[in-house]
């Protein structure tokens, strides 16, 4: 028998998929860390907690499915975007890793834009605009705050290409997870050595980059040996979460969007060619399509904001043994009408990306009457982020990028109200898929591809992915939200000011 894995090092924890060679899920196993956030909006990680992640869940899964250590043909990697792991010349990681959601860099993105002559510039050569949470600032940052750390610096790598470090020796990424680093010509899938000049950065500091199905090399035999895997064991390149993701849900051509609630939540649509959204509202990354890319709006607490509000706002129900909080949660939604009664949540938790770019934001509950109880809090929640991914979903869109289809993935769409509320908002039907594992997916398929199984990711994921459920929009509901929707907009017009002054006190 032929098996393959994939290893989603994700922001919660670790998730391996073992999939067979006609792509069903043989097994899979989840190990989860911490997040740290030493201050407001920072957020880190110890990138040993994604190795022991990485180990516990592969061996678990290598034993529930009792394969052979020669079966598992090939690995893929998939992992959270944009995480700086800092190595020194011994190969040993200087400090925690700064992740995609840390907050901490606006006037490296400032020094950035300026070094590159301005945004415009800027967006010629990377095909982005300076983000906080994107890689290159944290690299300045390191070099601002931390000299003696940034003299010491020898190599930075993504979090999954730390773990293909420690896997197989190789420095190297792909095409699409270094998209995200900000220092990528994206057209010409390679780094930009025009900014790389103008950032006064060594281009020797970064991985080779790879297309998202290549090889980048086999398992050392010590780690082989302790996974209990063969030293012929393939790792491919496979891709960011966002992209890895993508491939698991078949967005693989035009036409078909996935909207994901994870931790973040991405409206994520494919392009046969780099397009722009002159504002710069969009992240235009590669594809872990062979030569094609893909434009993505990012709420950056998606799924999150919802685990916010349980974990902080209704511990209670956290500690209660035999129940579960978020389906207690849904429930006291579900009794609550569309629209929260008048209650709208912000969810910028974590400052947001898509479409402000504002790492001041704050989140917020605004409405709140004697009336409202926690199954508002909770509806308005899942609403509040529902308006975020549609602010992404139309201005894909007005770039005339055609929606047949829209599919839904991630934790948070495990749940048939935020499903519902969804389809409402958008005012158009949004479909579930058969396969539910969504990055570990889509690199498990990589690495089939990358040892032949199929002739290209297009192939792997026509014979692998189908739709299971379609949910439609209701009218009343939808009326109802797109009453609230530029409501919602202008809650922010509101109070980007506000959120300065808060960020000064
Ligand atoms: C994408 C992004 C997040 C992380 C989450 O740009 O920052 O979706 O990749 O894992």
């Amino acid at each position: 028998m032929t098996y393959y894995l994939g290893i989603d090092i994700g922001t919660s924890g670790t998730k391996s998929l073992l999939i067979d060679a006609a792509g069903n899920p043989i097994a899979e196993a989840t190990a989860t860390y911490p997040l740290a956030t030493p201050k407001p909006l920072w957020t880190e990680q110890n990138p040993d907690d994604w190795w022991n992640a990485t180990k516990s869940t592969v061996i678990a899964v290598i034993k529930k499915a009792k394969v052979k250590s020669h079966e598992v043909r090939a690995i893929g990697l998939s992992g959270q975007m944009h995480g700086s792991v800092f190595l020194n010349a011994r190969g040993k990681v200087i400090r925690p890793a700064l992740l995609w959601n840390d907050q901490r860099t606006s006037a490296e993105c400032d020094e950035i834009t300026q070094r590159a002559g301005g945004r415009e510039a800027l967006i010629r050569m990377v095909a982005n605009p300076a983000l906080t949470g994107f890689t290159a600032p944290k690299l300045l940052w390191l070099r601002n705050h931390e000299p003696k750390n940034y003299d010491s610096l020898k190599y930075l790598l993504l979090p999954k290409d730390e773990i293909r470090r420690r896997l197989t020796g190789e420095l190297a990424t792909d095409a699409s997870d270094a998209s995200g680093m900000l220092l990528l010509d994206v057209r010409k899938r390679n780094w930009s050595t025009e900014l790389l000049s103008k950032l006064d950065i060594d281009p020797a500091i970064l991985a080779r980059v790879y297309e998202s199905e290549e090889v980048t090399g086999t398992l050392r035999s010590d780690v082989a040996a302790e996974l209990g895997l063969s030293t012929d064991c393939k790792v491919v390149a496979g891709a960011g979460d966002c992209a890895a993701g993508a491939v698991g849900n078949g967005i693989v051509r035009q036409g078909i969007l996935t909207a994901s609630l994870g931790t973040s939540g991405v409206v994520f649509c494919h392009s046969d060619t780099p397009q722009y959204d002159a504002a710069g509202r969009l992240h235009t990354f590669c594809h872990a399509v062979h030569g094609k890319w893909h434009m993505m709006g990012v709420t950056l607490s998606a799924a999150g904001s919802l685990q916010w509000f349980a974990s902080q706002l209704c511990s209670e129900l956290m500690k209660k043994k035999g129940i579960d909080p978020y389906e207690v949660l849904n429930q006291e939604a579900d009794h609550v009408a569309p629209g929260s009664e008048g209650l709208f949540f912000l969810p910028y938790l974590a400052g947001e990306r898509t479409p402000h770019a504002d790492a001041n934001a704050r989140g917020c509950f605004i409405g709140l009457t004697n009336k409202h109880g926690r199954g508002h809090l909770a509806r308005s929640v899942m609403e509040g982020v529902g308006y975020s991914l549609r602010e992404s979903l139309e201005i894909i869109q007005t770039l005339g990028v055609p929606v047949k289809e829209i599919r839904l993935s991630g934790g948070g769409a495990k749940s048939a109200l935020w499903k519902q509320i969804l389809a409402d908002s958008f005012g158009q039907k949004v479909c579930t898929i058969n396969a539910e594992q969504g990055p570990a997916f889509g690199v498990a398929l990589l690495a089939a591809v990358g040892n032949g199984e199929f002739k290209n990711i297009e192939e792997a994921c026509k014979a692998t992915i189908s739709v299971v459920e379609k949910v439609a929009p209701r009218k009343p509901a939808q009326k109802k939200y797109d009453a609230g929707f530029p409501v919602y907009q202008r809650l922010y017009q509101s109070l980007k000011d506000r959120f300065v002054d808060i960020s000064r006190l």
